[in-house]
């Protein structure tokens, strides 16, 4: 653990210093005199993570001098923004250009991104990680993510976005795991996820997501797990999901469905847990589950089912396990059909 503090003569008297200016060590600002204040610890030699606070954006602009002396001294591998008590509005690019050979965790807190510019989380080739949680991003524009050859997790949750566009996630070969846990998405559009074949992971909790459509999800062809939990679905449409045969778990628990089209989930081969708890549904069509074989856990507490009818069970005949169990009611449990 390495926090220095030494004084940079670096102030607002020197007016002309501008050209001869020494390179800044980011990890030695001085937070009296600098917007920004950096820890970084180097208990592998050169490496270093390096968190810094962003406490004064009067005059900080995205061309700022100080953005330049990232990376400098350090191969930085770990890159924290928290920014406090004042707004910044843009994510730092040339700090980010500057750490980019190194850079393999990236995490912005705090700003005030709005609309997230085409290619701001860009060419970064060693970044595994992003978290861009709670930065009021309200947009993403096409391709703002994108060409990271190595990311495998980025996370949007708590912020205030409220449609994912087409085009916007482009040559994320890597990623697996994609949050956006309690925005305001009330829009999905057609195709917005297809380039993301090797994504498992799609959280899309607490939003107030209305429809979905036959193309909203095409392209997830690995995706095991989708959380739609507490939104405002109201139809289930037919092969909502056809291209994600590897598909275990689909959460839709705390919606507003009140139809589930007869060809829903058509494709969901390996479909083990589907959850509909609290939603308005009062029938269920009787092949629904024709396609999959795998299901082991159906949750239908708090609907308004009142009967499950005899053919939908017979759509369930080829499940033959022991554990399966469709939940209705609460206490009232249904085991295996046969
Ligand atoms: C923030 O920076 C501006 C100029 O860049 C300065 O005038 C102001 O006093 C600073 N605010 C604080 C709280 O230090
Ligand atoms: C900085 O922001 C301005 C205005 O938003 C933009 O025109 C410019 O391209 C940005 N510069 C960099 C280096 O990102
Ligand atoms: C933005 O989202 C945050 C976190 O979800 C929320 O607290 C805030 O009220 C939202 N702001 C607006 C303007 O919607
Ligand atoms: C899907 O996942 C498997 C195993 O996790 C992997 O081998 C494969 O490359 C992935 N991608 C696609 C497009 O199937």
């Amino acid at each position: 653990m390495r926090i220095k503090a030494r004084v940079l003569f670096f102030s607002l008297f020197c007016c002309f210093c501008k050209e001869t200016f020494a390179v800044n060590d980011i990890c030695d600002l001085d937070a009296r005199i600098s917007p920004i204040y950096c820890t970084c610890d180097n208990n592998r030699g050169e490496e270093v993570n390096t968190v810094c606070y962003v406490i004064n954006t009067t005059s900080l602009k995205n061309e700022s001098d100080i953005w330049s002396d990232f990376g400098e001294e350090y191969a930085v591998i770990s890159l924290t923004f928290t920014v406090m008590n004042s707004k910044l509005l843009f994510v730092p690019q040339i700090a980010l250009r500057k750490v980019s050979k190194t850079l393999g965790y990236l995490k912005i807190e705090g700003a005030t991104l709005r609309a997230l510019p085409s290619f701001a989380i860009y060419g970064l080739p060693q970044l595994k990680e992003a978290n861009l949680d709670q930065n009021e991003i309200t947009v993403l524009k096409k391709e703002s993510v994108s060409n990271l050859p190595k990311l495998e997790k980025i996370s949007f949750a708590e912020n205030n976005i409220t449609r994912i566009a087409a085009d916007v996630f482009i040559d994320l070969p890597s990623l697996k795991l994609l949050f956006f846990n309690r925005n305001s998405i009330t829009t999905i559009d057609d195709y917005a996820f297809r380039h993301l074949h090797n994504l498992e992971e799609l959280i899309l909790t607490s939003n107030q997501l209305s429809r979905i459509t036959s193309k909203t999800f095409v392209g997830l062809t690995n995706l095991t797990s989708l959380d739609l939990f507490s939104n405002q679905l109201k139809v289930i449409p037919d092969y909502a999901f056809e291209s994600l045969s590897k598909l275990v778990e689909l959460d839709f628990t705390d919606n507003k469905i009140e139809t589930i089209e007869p060809f829903a989930f058509k494709g969901l081969e390996n479909l083990q847990r589907l959850l509909l708890t609290k939603n308005k549904l009062t029938v269920i069509a009787y092949q629904i589950f024709e396609d999959n074989p795998r299901l082991l856990h159906i949750h239908l507490s708090e609907n308004g089912l009142q009967t499950i009818k005899g053919e939908t069970m017979y759509s369930l005949r080829k499940i033959d396990d022991e554990a399966f169990m469709i939940h209705l009611k609460g206490k009232q449990i249904l085991n295996s059909p046969k």
